[in-house]
């Protein structure tokens, strides 16, 4: 199963721009439309229960979004079956749970679920686009200082989105066979 990180950055590393939660506030048009694409693509979206209070919008009908939280009965009526659902969940049994029904899932936020999920070693893919700004503070993409380079991925592709200076990069991970083993 492909697990694929999406994720936008100011250039110092931050995923929020201080007190402003949702990041579609301040990324650029072209991540939008790229984020839009990719998410297009696919039907399967996990993130934690931080990043659902701060984006929370309308459901695509073909869509799964699984939340993370440690106490999913706080959310038992916003729970819509096949559309939306609340669990805890460790990345394992994540896959095991859902690696039957979805080749691949995308891996939306925040901080803790990013550094959760790359700690694990179950992260296949990270797009990351690097907004030409920088926040006075935020939080950051990855938790305890942890950078990409930590973790044991190859640059696949970087492309200039705009003009100005926004850049989007793909890192596959370097133990793709593994990571994809259970299909
Ligand atoms: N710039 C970007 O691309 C981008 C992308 C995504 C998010 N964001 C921003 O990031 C912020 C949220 O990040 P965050 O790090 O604070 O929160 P988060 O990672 O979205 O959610 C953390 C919460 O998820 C739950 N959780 C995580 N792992 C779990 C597990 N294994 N089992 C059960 N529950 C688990 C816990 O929820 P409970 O507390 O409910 O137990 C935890 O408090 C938002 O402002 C969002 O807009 C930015």
């Amino acid at each position: 199963m492909r697990l694929i990180i999406v994720v936008a950055t100011s250039t110092n590393g931050l995923i929020t721009d201080g007190a402003e939660p949702n990041p579609s506030s301040w990324t650029s048009q072209e991540d939008q439309d790229f984020y839009q694409k990719i998410k297009a693509k696919h039907n399967l979206f996990l993130m934690g229960s931080g990043t659902y209070k701060a984006t929370h919008k309308l459901l695509r009908e073909d869509l799964l979004r699984v939340v993370l939280t440690r106490n999913p009965a706080k959310y038992a009526n916003q729970n819509i079956t096949d559309k939306i659902v609340f669990e805890t969940l460790s990345p394992s049994e994540f896959v095991e749970k859902y690696h039957k029904t979805y080749n691949q899932a995308l891996i939306l936020g925040g901080s803790h679920v990013y550094t959760e999920f790359l700690e694990s070693g179950l992260i296949t893919d990270i797009y990351i686009t690097i907004e030409p700004i920088v926040f006075k503070s935020g939080i950051p993409f990855l938790l305890d200082n942890k950078r990409i380079s930590d973790y044991q991925f190859s640059l696949a592709e970087s492309k200039k989105l705009n003009t100005t200076g926004t850049i989007l990069y793909h890192y596959v991970t370097k133990n793709i066979q593994e990571n994809t083993a259970l299909g």
